[in-house]
Formats: structure tokens, sequence, C-alpha cells
């Protein structure tokens, strides 16, 4: 490759401060370094959690970066050392690592992993190190992958390695919010077949759980969302029924008791809302019901009486649906090959990384579940 071992000049989406528009900027990607792996992405999904970040987090820290940890691209070059990957190959970045060697790794349990930036930056949501600068500034790479860049660089343990024939631009969305809803229902709440569960929020999260919910046989799967334009997308991931929390002038957990003879098996909190996850755990049944808290927030804490969990029920939550990253995303690209699981139907909107701040605008006003944002890339 042409530019192999030297400095990529190419267009990103900067976050310079907290709550302000992303600019377009040309950046400074340095070459991989020992373990290291440079990516040209082909595209990306916009996530709430960059929302969060840029709006709602907003660590003072954490600033300047570039967002986006949605996305699909192809490798470009390596760095020392590293064999697993070669340029052209078809992948896929991770926000959460699989190094293989740690405690997490090694244990089925977990997804957790004792490296990369989830490991003990989440209140930055960025590593220190980075291998972007802008205007003589370093750039921080948000949640370690920074999709909203024509290239990036990262640790081998945190990409994977996908099929030559998945389309980019599709299975891009298994870097986060698919097999994070997905994931949340089949491992995290082991939803069983014959069962009754509730989805809340149907952004893609939501709605990958609802898919998750379907696949793992469940047969009542009621989506509640405030916003009534997401209930017909939902049908088509397997809802089967729906509640709108504005309609009722009681707790939405007592709707759902009564709809329900006492609660739901399963509930899964896909909001980022401390109060919709205390409706969640108090909307499934006691004796056995199991509730997932799976949107992010940490700026708040959350309160249940204890007599919810004395009870029977049961609170977890769910980081990437609890998928061991490297291991998991393949699989899911896979499942989506065989039509196992549905990816094209999440897509809304097709944009350009230009109009990256029209994608944003758009989901903070729920006018779409999932966007993807392609790119050209040319490399200066
Ligand atoms: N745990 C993880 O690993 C992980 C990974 C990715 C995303 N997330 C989080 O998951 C959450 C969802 O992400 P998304 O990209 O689907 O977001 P989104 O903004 O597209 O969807 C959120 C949905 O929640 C609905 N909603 C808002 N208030 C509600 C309420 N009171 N009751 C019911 N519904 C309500 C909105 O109308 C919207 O449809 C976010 O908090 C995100 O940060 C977590
Ligand atoms: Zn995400
Ligand atoms: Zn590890």
């Amino acid at each position: 490759m042409a530019t192999a071992g030297k400095v990529i000049r190419c267009k990103a989406a900067v976050a310079w401060e907290p709550n302000k528009p992303l600019v377009m900027e040309e950046i400074e990607v340095a070459p991989p370094q020992a373990g290291e792996i440079r990516i040209k992405i082909v595209a990306t999904g916009v996530c709430h959690t960059d929302l969060y970040h840029l709006f709602e987090g907003m660590h003072k820290d954490g600033f300047p970066a570039v967002l986006g940890h949605e996305g699909a691209g192809i490798v470009e070059s390596v760095g020392p050392g590293v064999t697993e990957f070669q340029p052209g190959d078809k992948v896929i970045p991770l926000f959460i690592s699989q190094c293989r060697e740690c405690r997490f790794c090694k244990n089925p349990k977990s997804n957790q992993c004792e490296k990369g930036w989830a490991a003990e930056h989440y209140d930055v949501m960025a590593l220190e190190e980075s291998r972007f600068t802008c205007k003589g500034k370093k750039v921080l790479q948000f949640m370690g992958t920074s999709t909203f860049s024509e290239y990036t660089v990262m640790n081998q343990i945190a990409v994977a390695k996908i099929d030559p024939a998945a389309p980019l631009d599709k299975v891009c969305l298994l870097g986060c919010g698919i097999c994070t809803g997905f994931g949340a229902a089949v491992n995290t709440a082991k939803v069983e077949p014959g069962s009754t569960c509730a989805v809340f929020g149907l952004g893609a999260v939501g709605l990958a759980a609802v898919m998750g919910c379907k696949f793992a046989g469940a047969k009542r799967i009621i989506a509640v969302d405030v916003n009534p334009d997401k209930f017909e997308k939902a049908k088509v991931f397997g809802a089967t029924e729906f509640v709108n929390p504005k309609d009722h002038d009681k707790p939405i957990s007592q709707v759902l008791a009564e709809l329900t003879d006492g609660g739901v098996d399963f509930s899964l909190e896909c909001v980022g809302n401390v109060g919709v996850m205390r409706s969640a755990l108090e909307s499934c049944t006691k004796g056995w019901g199991v509730s997932v808290v799976v949107g992010w927030t940490d700026l708040h804490d959350f309160s249940a009486r204890p007599i919810n969990l004395i009870a029977g029920r049961t609170w977890k939550g769910s980081l990437f649906g609890g998928f061991k990253s490297k291991d998991g995303v393949p699989q899911m690209v896979k499942a989506y090959l065989d039509q196992k699981v549905k990816l094209d139907e999440f897509i809304t909107h097709n944009m350009t990384l230009a109009q990256v701040n029209d994608a944003i605008e758009l989901m903070k006003h729920g006018k779409w579940r999932k966007s993807l944002l392609r790119r050209r890339v040319r490399p200066r």
C-alpha cells in the first residue's frame, strides 16, 4: 500500500467541545504502532452513546475527540507484530476489546476485558493515547474507535475480522447497537421460549432487543415507547403489542401488570433513563422476572424498593449484549449472511460523513432508528 508507514491526512468530524456541532476537519492519522491496525472506514452508524457524550455526559477531559463507534472498514496497513490481519481484510472496530489473556477474557461468564478504554475510562470515554492530531492538537479517539473519520487506528485486540462477503454498509451496525440489543435479550436476559417480554425504548438498540426476544422464542413482546412512530417498525422485528406510556395516567408497570396477569417474564430498558430503569424492573413479575439495564447513563443513581428484589426479581446490566467482542461480531455477521438476523430494516437514512450534524439532529428528534454515514475515502 502506498500509504503504509506514512501519516495519512483525511477528513474527520471533530467534536472540539461538548454541546457544539461537529466540525469537518482534515486530521493526521499516524501509522499503526506495534500490535495496531490502520483501518479505512467505509461506513458507520450513529448510536445514542455518541450523543450522550456530546450532549449529556459532556466530560470536559473527553474533548476534542472524534466520535463514532459503530463502523466497518478495510485494513489499510498493520503495525509490527500483527499477524492476524492483513491489508484488504474486512473488519469491524470494537469498543470493547477481547485480549484473550486477562482474567475476564478467560472467564466465559463475562465480556469485560482488562485492556482497552472500557477497562477504566468510562468517564472520559476515550483512552489517553490517540493516533490522531488536528491543527497541532491531540484529538481523542472516542470509545477507542472514532468511526466518524475516514481512517482510524485500533489495537488488534479490539478489531474483528469478518467474512469478506459481508456488505460493510450493513454490517457496520453490528459494531454496537444491534449486537447490544440482540445480545441483551439472548445472552444477558436469556429470554425463554414461550415467555412474555417488554422492551422499553425502540431505537436501534430496543428494536434489536425485540428481534432478540423473538429469536429466543418469546410468545408476547410488548414494545414500549413514548414516540408512537416507532411502533410500526417494532412489528417488523417481532413486537406483538404496543404501549405508549403517554396514553395512560397510571404507572406503566401497572399497565403492564394488568396486561400480563402480574408482570412480564423479561424486561429490557433501552432508553438510558434511570426512571425507566426502575419502571422496567417493576414491570417484571415477582418470583422470577428478570430486568436488564441496557440504556447508557452515568449521570444519576437509580433507586428501587428492595422488596422488588427480595420478592424474586433479578436486575442485571448488559454491555455490548454480553458478546465477547472478537468472537461474537463475526458470528453475528454470519447470522446476517445466513438471514437469521435482520440488519437492512434498521436503516432509515443514508448520508455522507459531511452530513453528520444533520444525522445527529435527526436522532435527537427521534426521526430515525438508525442512519448510516458512508464516505468516499481519498487519502492525501
Ligand atoms: N449497554 C450498552 O452496551 C449500550 C450500547 C449501545 C447503546 N447503549 C444505550 O442504549 C440506549 C438506546 O440507544 P439507541 O441508539 O437505540 O437510542 P435512540 O435515541 O435511538 O432510542 C431511544 C428510544 O427511547 C425512547 N424513549 C425515550 N424516553 C422514553 C420513555 N420514558 N419510555 C419509553 N421510551 C422512551 C425514544 O423515543 C427512542 O425511541 C442509549 O442510552 C444508548 O446510550 C448502550
Ligand atoms: Zn453504541
Ligand atoms: Zn482481556
